[in-house]
């Protein structure tokens, strides 16, 4: 029977140090004795502002958080490759030459995703023993999936020591994602845990793949970010998130129809939507203004941050949740009771659902004295209304892609 292990509570860096330790001991355990040639770890994230604009070519604002993907990985001479689950005490062993076809989304097929698209560069060939764990939370919105695939390339990338641009890496995480996950999902998530900083927020250009490390300083003005898990766990494949995009597409190609060239809802003037030309429905309507509309918010949430204007960062976040579920149709009823619970709570500056929606993670920016008041009036108010407990999660520090 093979060991497993649980998710730590804490997270954080001096998690991640004893975290690394106690899976050097299990890799050896798990394979028979060899060490670990080396660890890395890449964070999970949570997004500030900038949601379902980045498959629109617009403008995010993620942040790492203070948990992660762990991988161990040892190169071995033969051309067999062992995979270990220690999240689920569960093996995947195959030959290099051979063409696995695990599950669809199982936690093998985004391991083995990877290893074949950098295998098809030419960039690895070979056996090699990996070893992976997470505490990232699965379902809840803070993208436990591009943690997993950013570590996995960036172990591989370590081990076998091969070149690999941080933006093509990104990419081909991505890739996984699309082609053995199933999800077509935007560069964001794993951009945000390749490249997002420590002490940073990351803002970046989905068109153009610029970024800004955004110093983020809530805690001079004694403010803190909460977490909080409503713990309704949605698949993206499974949500309505393919259907988003293809209404947003739906949104281009009747802003073409009427004259205009653009390539992406990036370009697109707000004045644009109320055209007479252009004939969109109340829904697309709605989509084309949200999409608008948030990457402006994040253009001003940057600003808001650097000049350490944290009452105007936090209305955006406000504003950002009311399009999300009035305008963009992605939030929940239990998402929506935990924001507006957060809102209306003395102490807290702004709340916003966080990610793809349909259920995942809410964010909260307020002073860390009220933070268990917070606790208080979420729990109570979540119990309530949907007899349900929520998890909640003090952002103290936040992590990033390293060699442990
Ligand atoms: C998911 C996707 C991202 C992004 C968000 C919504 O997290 O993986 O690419 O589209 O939803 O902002």
């Amino acid at each position: 029977m093979n060991a497993k292990m649980n998710p730590q509570q804490i997270g954080g860096k001096r998690d991640s140090a004893s975290t690394a330790d106690a899976l050097r001991g299990l890799f050896r355990t798990t394979f028979g004795g060899g060490d670990a040639d080396v660890v890395v770890c890449a964070p999970g994230r949570v997004n500030l502002i900038g949601d379902h604009t980045d498959y629109n070519e617009g403008l995010v604002m993620p942040m790492t958080i203070d948990r992660g993907v762990y991988v161990c990985l040892a190169v071995r001479p033969g051309a067999s490759v062992r995979l270990f689950s220690a999240n689920f005490g569960e093996r995947f062993d195959y030959v290099a030459a051979d063409r696995p076809a695990p599950a669809r989304a199982s936690w093998p097929s985004y391991v083995v995703g990877a290893v074949e698209e950098l295998r098809a560069r030419g960039l690895i060939s070979g056996g090699f023993d990996l070893l992976i764990f997470g505490d990232v939370p699965l379902g809840a919105g803070l993208s436990s999936s591009a943690a997993l695939t950013v570590s996995v390339v960036f172990g591989l990338q370590t081990a076998f020591a091969f070149d690999l641009d941080p933006i093509d890496a990104i990419r081909l995480s991505r890739n996984v994602e699309h082609r053995y996950a199933g999800v077509q999902c935007g560069i964001m998530d794993p951009y945000c845990s390749r490249l997002g900083r420590e002490g940073h927020a990351l803002f970046l250009d989905c068109r153009s793949l610029e970024h800004e490390h955004v110093p983020i300083r809530f805690d001079h003005a004694g403010l803190s970010l909460v977490l909080v898990d409503s713990r309704v766990s949605r698949g993206l494949v499974d949500s309505k998130y393919g259907e988003r995009r293809e209404e947003c597409r739906q949104v281009v190609r009747a802003i073409r129809a009427g004259g205009k060239s653009v390539q992406s809802l990036r370009e697109v003037n707000p004045a644009w939507l109320e055209d007479e030309g252009i004939v969109l429905d109340d829904r697309l309507l709605r989509r084309g203004r949200f999409v608008v509309e948030e990457n402006a918010r994040v253009e001003r949430a940057r600003n808001a941050i650097r000049s350490e204007d944290n009452a105007a960062f936090g209305d955006l976040m406000n504003e950002s949740h009311g399009g999300l579920r009035d305008l963009f149709d992605v939030s929940i009823p239990e998402v929506d009771t935990l924001v507006s619970t957060a809102q209306r709570t003395e102490g807290v500056l702004g709340a916003r659902m966080t990610g793809g929606g349909f259920g995942g993670s809410v964010v909260c920016l307020v002073h860390t004295a009220a933070i268990e008041r917070l606790r208080r009036a979420i729990e109570t108010a979540y119990q309530e209304k949907h007899g349900r407990r929520p998890g909640v999660h003090v952002l103290r520090e936040n992590l990033q892609t390293e060699v442990l």
